[in-house]
């Protein structure tokens, strides 16, 4: 991957800027200083390598070199799109199932509110980060992270959930690039949708788990709650049936999910 590969596999989307780098700390945080240094929505980051890849709730997120898709979108939503702000994060989830699905037949589906799983298994992560200037909105950063090839895979025992790869599920080599082409215009398409009840509806049909025991873990607090995933609801929370028979709504944020009952 290089800069003018990049180029012309993106070429026809809607990027503004793109920034290449070989190896860098975290894309997310070089997409944050751009959108500080006011670079336009649509600006891309992409990285071969990150050597302080971060995920969701503070935990380190390794980019493999070569094997792994690094890449940080960041937007300048216009006023109806903050309004719906919550949905940036299953947007880029989804987005990512989406291009799986539609481009390369591949089932995915969204764990929740947005990890990416194949059979099961993650082969994506998200790490949507907001940046303020005091009460104003700066800009958003979609950030994107997919085992592409095999040595991205971390083992079992190195992860609090599975892994797997999408060159696996595939059954062929695959091309970087050619995934990110796909996994944005799918981002493009959907942004287009954000918070409407066509939006709601995708993400419901891509849902892992539904009709399933799982265990929410709040981190914070330290507590846990087990129930079936009901689907979710029109705030972007995931509905769960308890035990006793009432319902709750869980919103996303200092909190995991995993099924009770796993084959892996
Ligand atoms: C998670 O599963 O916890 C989210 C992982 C998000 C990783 C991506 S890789 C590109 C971008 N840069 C980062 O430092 N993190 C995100």
């Amino acid at each position: 991957m290089n800069e003018s590969i990049l180029r012309s596999a993106l070429a026809g989307l809607p990027v503004a800027q793109i920034h290449y780098f070989v190896e860098t700390g975290s894309t997310n945080d070089q997409a944050r200083m751009l959108l500080e240094q006011g670079a336009p929505d649509g600006t891309l980051v992409v990285s071969n390598a990150q050597t302080q890849g971060r995920g969701r709730l503070g935990r380190t997120w390794v980019t493999t070199p070569g094997a792994a898709l690094a890449f940080s979108l960041a937007l300048r939503p216009s006023m109806p799109e903050q309004n719906h702000l919550a949905f940036f994060s299953p947007l880029a989830g989804l987005a990512v199932c989406q291009a799986l699905q539609l481009e390369y037949r591949v089932a995915a589906e969204v764990k929740w509110p947005n990890d990416v799983l194949i059979n099961r298994r993650k082969v994506c992560g998200v790490l949507v980060e907001a940046s303020w200037l005091g009460s104003r909105l700066q800009g958003v950063v979609l950030g994107i992270g997919i085992n592409v090839g095999l040595a991205a895979v971390p083992p079992d025992d190195q992860v609090l959930f599975p892994a797997a790869c999408v060159e696996q599920a595939l059954g062929r080599p695959l091309e970087r690039v050619e995934l990110l082409a796909a996994v944005l215009r799918q981002v493009f398409s959907l942004r287009s949708a954000l918070g409407s009840a066509a939006f709601h509806t995708m993400w419901q049909e891509h849902l892992a788990f539904r009709g399933e025991e799982v265990r929410v873990d709040w981190l914070g607090p330290g507590e846990t709650v087990d129930g079936q995933v009901l689907g979710i609801d029109p705030n972007g929370n995931l509905r769960l049936r308890l035990q006793t028979g009432s319902e709750i709504s869980v919103a996303a944020g200092d909190v995991r999910l995993r099924p009770l009952r796993t084959g892996l």
